[in-house]
């Protein structure tokens, strides 16, 4: 049967920064599937990648259980570590980290701080917020290949908890460690040296941890922070250029220019005597300012992700419908029909029912109110 050992291992802060982690981990999953909690989202992936930094110099500077150095990482320990879980049930285990937790911490640490890098890259490069906006210019046709790297390594970073997870529930029931209550009291059922942890330690691990979630929660509630902050403000085309919001915004809201090529627009203006079924009924020299503005705006020449997305599909084809797009349909997809014909929506081209400030170029996840409530135009 199990032997009575008691080993202090993981110290107070250890143990507060592993289970911000948990909790700051979830969150972020949770959180990555609504489109308007974007920013919680980031404010949180602070909050992990803060945790993650910290295992990385607490490895170095923390108390000997938490260190690197202390880590079992020899691939003949890690078979030899199976072998004996499977061959004896009540083996004695070390403090510290087993070869299994080894690799697992290592690994973890590595994937989870180039997830939220690609995180933060994607929210600068796609959306044009945050400390890397000033990127979105340059590298927005990146913007998938993070994208994808990003969703990829937070479902590996998934896989590996569940692993985590079980291997310590396994400890706990079958080999009856109490595994679980160790990262609670900080005390492990195995012989061993206990940790002590310096003033200095404990100053700089409290100092860090406070420090990072001051930011966190920093992000989050002040506006215009250099962690959230949109390179895209808020335009007002009435200023801009009146005739075109004049002549543009009588029968349906103002479609703001970035979201059609330069061609497109042509094309529209081109047809403005059978604009749907409608007669705009503009004269020549309307016509050509109105269309000087549209094209010098236009899609092509805007680094937005939605410009970016409709002026790859759309392209040379002078399709001037937004709402016919691929791009359109297939972010709208989940949407039910019925909701597009009710009194609030009324159609698909009013685009302003659900996304806030919709006219003046804002539209962000952020911005999105859905299912659409009635809102003042
Ligand atoms: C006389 C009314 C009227 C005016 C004025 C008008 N439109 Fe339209 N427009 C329509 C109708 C009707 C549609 C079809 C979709 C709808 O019902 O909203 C439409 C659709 C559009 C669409 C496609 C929306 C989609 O479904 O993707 C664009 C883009 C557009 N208009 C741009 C303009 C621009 C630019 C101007 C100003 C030069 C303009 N419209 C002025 C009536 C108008
Ligand atoms: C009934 C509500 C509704 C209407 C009307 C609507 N949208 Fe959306 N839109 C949404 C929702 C909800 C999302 C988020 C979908 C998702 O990603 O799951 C979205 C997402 C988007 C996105 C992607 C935003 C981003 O940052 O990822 C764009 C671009 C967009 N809509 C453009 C338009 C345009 C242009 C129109 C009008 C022609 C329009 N939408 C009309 C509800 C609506």
């Amino acid at each position: 049967m199990n032997n009575n050992y008691r080993t202090y291992v993981w110290s107070f802060l250890g143990r507060i920064s592993h289970w911000l982690l948990v909790i700051s981990l979830f969150s972020c999953f949770i959180t990555s599937f609504y489109e308007e909690l974007l920013t919680l989202h980031v404010s949180i992936g602070i909050v992990v990648f803060g945790m993650l930094m910290m295992k990385i110099v607490w490895g170095v500077i923390g108390p000997k259980y938490a260190r690197w150095s202390d880590f079992k990482f020899a691939l003949k320990d890690l078979k030899f570590y199976f072998v004996e879980k499977i061959r004896n049930r009540y083996r004695t285990i070390q403090p510290g980290h087993n070869p299994a937790s080894s690799w697992f911490a290592f690994l973890v640490t590595w994937f989870g701080i180039i997830c939220c890098t690609s995180g933060f890259l994607l929210y600068g490069i796609q959306e044009g917020n945050g400390i890397f906006s000033s990127l979105n210019e340059k590298y927005i046709s990146k913007s998938e290949i993070l994208d994808s790297t990003h969703i990829f390594l937070a479902y590996l970073l998934l896989v590996m908890i569940f692993a985590h997870v079980s291997g310590v529930l396994i400890e706990q029931f079958y080999h009856k460690t109490n595994m679980v209550m160790a990262m609670v009291s900080g005390y492990k059922k195995a012989k061993g040296e206990d940790i002590t942890t310096t003033f200095r330690m404990k100053l700089l691990g409290s100092l860090y941890i406070i420090g990072v979630l001051i930011i966190a929660v920093y992000s989050y509630c002040t506006p215009n922070n250099m962690f959230t902050k949109s390179k895209f403000e808020k335009i007002s085309y009435k200023e801009l250029d009146y005739d075109f919001y004049f002549e543009c915004s009588d029968c349906h809201n103002l479609f703001p220019p970035f979201l059609l090529p330069a061609n497109s627009w042509t094309e529209l203006m081109k047809n403005q005597h059978e604009h749907f079924e409608e007669d705009l009924e503009l004269d020549e020299s309307l016509v050509k300012k109105i269309n000087s503005y549209l094209v010098t705006n236009s899609a092509d020449k805007s680094t937005k992700e939605s410009a970016y997305n409709l002026n790859r599909e759309i392209n040379n084809s002078k399709l001037y419908t937004i709402t016919k797009t691929n791009y359109w349909k297939q972010i709208h997809k989940d949407i039910p029909e019925k909701i597009f014909e009710n009194d609030i929506v009324e159609k698909k081209s009013n685009c302003v029912a659900c996304h806030k400030g919709f006219e003046q170029g804002i539209i962000f996840d952020i911005n999105i109110t859905y299912p659409p409530k009635v809102t003042k135009k």
